[in-house]
């Protein structure tokens, strides 16, 4: 089986190509890129395959999004495996980290197993599970996290609910060390934010809402940077949303720690002014926070501070969302904005160039992880991204492939939405915009 893309503008930040060309796929593997000839049926001992019209188009590695919530099991009203993969997919993603908060906790091999098997049967997309660092994510007893190694985690965190016990963070982090395992860290001081629901400043006094200071993130982010000099091992911070977070990663990183860190489209989207008229759908932990944090978040994605593009796609029920702020959960769905909120509010205001921001969301979140993917080399596994980054588009959150419908983006007009999709070579979205159309 061969698939052959004519004529697109082919952008792998792994390979420094930035060029209009062909990208030839055959078996699920790239095959060739650059001036590529459709494969001569009877000679190539090929028999099928199709070639499709790009042009005007860009090609990518598919898309990896280190942080998703998955609500499988657990709280499958919210999302299952299969309906995340689908939003996934639809979003230009080819491979997903889904976070361990489910019900029971993914904290031991057979809840890793569990992931994996119902991934291989109902996900058209990679899921790299991630698994709990303590037993619960109750902070207090390490997880079986050798055993869930063996049986393929991507990945340790205990997301929501970060260790506050410095000792036992130490004590993992020198662990994870010998799996040379990624620590993904939640970076939240939980007895400073209380019960704080938005950012805490001027906007949270207007709005009379218990406030979450900026200063319960970057305090935990630089407690762990401390504990990974001490334990020589690597982290990884998520979804930086703050000013000081960044200024504080950014002096970790000049003086060599290993840290890499993650933003969210909402983090260089909106403020916590979007949280005016009690909004639910902005209530969001960490907090949209102000027009000066979304400034350094800018620009610490433009230095580089800021190494990948991560969603934190976090659905929840309309009966979660529908009700007074304080008793809303936490959270937006985020998987078929983000290529769109990048390629606007960072790629046409020219914060990023286009390379760099496909970067973002490819080949960096790729090394982070180290997994394979993230770049387009021959050989590689062929997941593709194709989308028209001029094509303008509303956003219309009952058309969400995602079972929960809770964003913030809802009738916004953004430009470069996904148009197709392939994952090992198999078109998992997009199929008719792509195969037989002709140009697409
Ligand atoms: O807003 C959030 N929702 N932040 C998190 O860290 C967790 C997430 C969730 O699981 O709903």
């Amino acid at each position: 089986m061969w698939l052959l893309l004519k004529g697109g503008r082919i952008i792998d930040p792994a390979s420094g190509i930035d060029k209009i060309g062909d990208l030839l796929i055959v078996d699920g593997r790239i095959a060739a890129v650059g001036k590529v000839a459709e494969p001569n049926k009877n000679t190539d001992g090929m028999e099928s395959g199709e070639t499709c019209d790009v042009s005007g188009m860009v090609v990518t590695p598919g898309l990896i999004d280190m942080h998703v919530h998955l609500r499988e099991p657990g709280f499958e009203y919210k999302e299952t495996i299969a309906t995340g993969a689908n939003a996934a997919a639809a979003g230009g993603f080819t491979a997903i980290a889904p976070m361990p908060n489910t019900k029971p906790a993914i904290d031991n091999r057979a809840m890793v197993e569990f992931i994996l098997s119902t991934a291989a049967l109902e996900a058209d997309i990679r899921i790299l599970p991630v698994g709990a660092m303590t037993k619960g994510m109750d902070g207090k007893e390490m997880a079986e996290i050798g055993e869930m190694v063996a049986s393929g985690v991507t990945a340790v965190s205990d997301d929501a609910f970060p260790i506050q016990n410095s000792e036992l963070m130490r004590r993992l982090m020198e662990y994870c060390k010998m799996f040379d395992l990624p620590i993904l860290t939640h970076c939240e001081d939980k007895n400073l934010v209380v019960d704080g629901m938005m950012n805490e400043g001027a906007v949270s006094t207007v709005l009379g809402l218990r406030g979450m200071p900026a200063a319960a993130e970057e305090i935990m982010i630089a407690r762990n940077i401390a504990l990974a000099e001490l334990a020589g091992s690597r982290l990884h911070i998520q979804h930086v949303s703050s000013a000081g977070s960044v200024e504080i990663i950014r002096q970790a990183k000049k003086r060599g720690v290993n840290v890499t860190c993650e933003t969210c489209p909402q983090y260089f989207s909106l403020t916590d002014e979007a949280v005016c008229g009690y909004n639910t759908n902005a209530k969001v932990n960490p907090p949209l926070r102000t027009a000066a944090d979304v400034e350094a978040i800018k620009q610490g994605l433009a230095e580089g501070v800021i190494d990948a593009i991560a969603t934190d796609h976090a659905p929840h029920a309309i009966e979660e969302k529908e009700v007074e702020f304080n008793a809303a959960a936490f959270g937006m769905v985020g998987l078929e904005t983000a290529l769109p909120l990048t390629i606007t509010n960072l790629v046409e205001t020219g914060v990023l160039s286009l390379s760099d921001a496909i970067a973002k969301l490819t080949a960096n979140p790729a090394s982070i992880l180290k997994v394979e993917g993230g770049n387009l080399k021959e050989g590689s596994y062929a997941d593709v991204t194709i989308f028209d980054p001029k094509a303008e588009f509303t956003v219309k959150a009952s058309e969400l492939k995602s079972k929960s419908k809770n964003t913030p983006f809802d009738g916004m007009t953004l430009k470069g939405s996904a148009v197709a999709t392939i994952c090992y070579g198999k078109v998992v979205y997009g199929q008719e915009k792509l195969i037989g159309a002709g140009k697409v």
